[in-house]
């Protein structure tokens, strides 16, 4: 279940987390706190601001369900009645200045805040890779090491051409990246795989991803390089200024032999895709950097209707942003 107290737990343990060592001694630091760790050691500590997906732009707008998605879930957010969303986009990377067009600024993301209309917020956090380099929170630890240890000078193979011969999912997923035209013309995947519940009990397994209404746009790499720093989110405030941006937010549904728990298996594109409703996003926050301060998305806040699989990469995004968290608010 999600809810305030679910936000408060993560804050807390956030802040427990940020603890100075010796409040806590006999601990040994935990993955999330090693993963934050390592993060900053690839794109080094910047005080106050997300150790990824750093640079965002905080947007409003609302949700509105298709017919369809009561079939699947009894979530209120389901019920047909317009909510509010509070949303962010991203790029990718803890560089709080990297240029959109950086290859290193993808996946972008977009994380959603649906406020429900019985006062209990649901979170779905989203970027664009099709499927993660990873399956665990150890792994994308690990990953961020080797990275870490693979910069410019160091004696090939680096860690990172190791780390790669050994799980070629990494290479496979960031191979299939690319830098979108506009942050209104890019797939955001939930990549993880969570449970929908409906009203009769029956259970479906699915992932979500958010489709732009315009389709799919991107550019090459040697275009991307071209462009200002800003780019991506000027264009959005300019294009939200003139009209909204919709995405609809589609379920792929499992069939009863695909896995859930590993997020580096994309299940194949001829399984169904249900349309659960439109995402209108109508307007910029004029004070983006104050208002995502505040702001933490949980990959794990969840409502009656909707439930975590036993996909582990869940609990692990969880603990790591309550940790990231609990650092840029001390
Ligand atoms: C073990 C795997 C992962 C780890 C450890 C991780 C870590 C993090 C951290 C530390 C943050 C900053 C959180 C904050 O300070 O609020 C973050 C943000 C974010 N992550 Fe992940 N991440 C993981 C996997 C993923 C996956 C699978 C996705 C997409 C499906 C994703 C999408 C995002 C997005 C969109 C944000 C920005 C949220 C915002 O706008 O506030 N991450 N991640």
């Amino acid at each position: 279940m999600t809810s305030p107290n679910t936000r408060l737990l993560a804050a807390l343990i956030a802040i427990a987390a940020a603890l100075p060592p010796r409040a806590i001694a006999a601990d040994p630091p935990s993955v999330a706190e090693q993963t934050v760790d390592a993060l900053n050691k690839v794109w080094g500590k910047h005080a106050g601001v997300r150790a990824n997906h750093t640079k965002g732009l905080v947007v409003e707008g609302r949700f509105i369900a298709s017919a369809a998605a009561r079939n699947y879930s009894k979530a209120a957010m389901f019920d047909g009645t317009p909510i509010n969303v509070t949303a962010r986009f991203s790029d990718s990377s803890g560089l709080p200045d990297i240029a959109d067009g950086d290859g290193r600024a993808n996946p972008h993301g977009l994380a959603v805040r649906f406020h429900q209309a019985n006062g209990a917020d649901v979170d779905i956090v989203e970027n664009s890779l099709p499927f993660f380099p990873v399956a665990t929170g150890e792994g994308f630890r690990d990953f961020l090491l080797a990275a870490a240890q693979s910069g410019p000078g160091a004696p090939k193979p680096t860690k990172l051409d190791a780390f790669f011969a050994t799980h070629p999912a990494a290479p496979r997923a960031l191979g299939a990246l690319g830098t979108p035209t506009s942050l209104a013309r890019e797939t955001y995947n939930g990549i993880d795989a969570f449970i929908l519940v409906n009203a009769a009990g029956k259970r479906q397994p699915i992932r979500f991803r958010a489709v732009p209404a315009e389709g799919v746009q991107h550019m090459s790499p040697a275009e991307a390089a071209k462009q200002p720093p800003n780019f991506l989110f000027d264009e959005m405030r300019a294009r939200l200024a003139k009209t909204p941006v919709k995405f609809h937010l589609m379920a792929q549904l499992a069939n009863a032999t695909d896995q859930t728990k590993d997020p580096t298996k994309p299940w194949p594109e001829t399984r169904k895709l249900v349309d659960l409703g439109t995402l209108t996003i109508t307007k910029a926050d004029p004070d983006s950097v104050n208002a995502e301060k505040p702001l933490l998305f949980l990959p794990g806040d969840l409502t009656d209707g909707i439930e975590p699989s036993d996909d582990p990469l869940i609990d692990a995004r969880n603990q790591a942003y309550a940790v990231s968290f609990g650092r840029r608010t001390q």
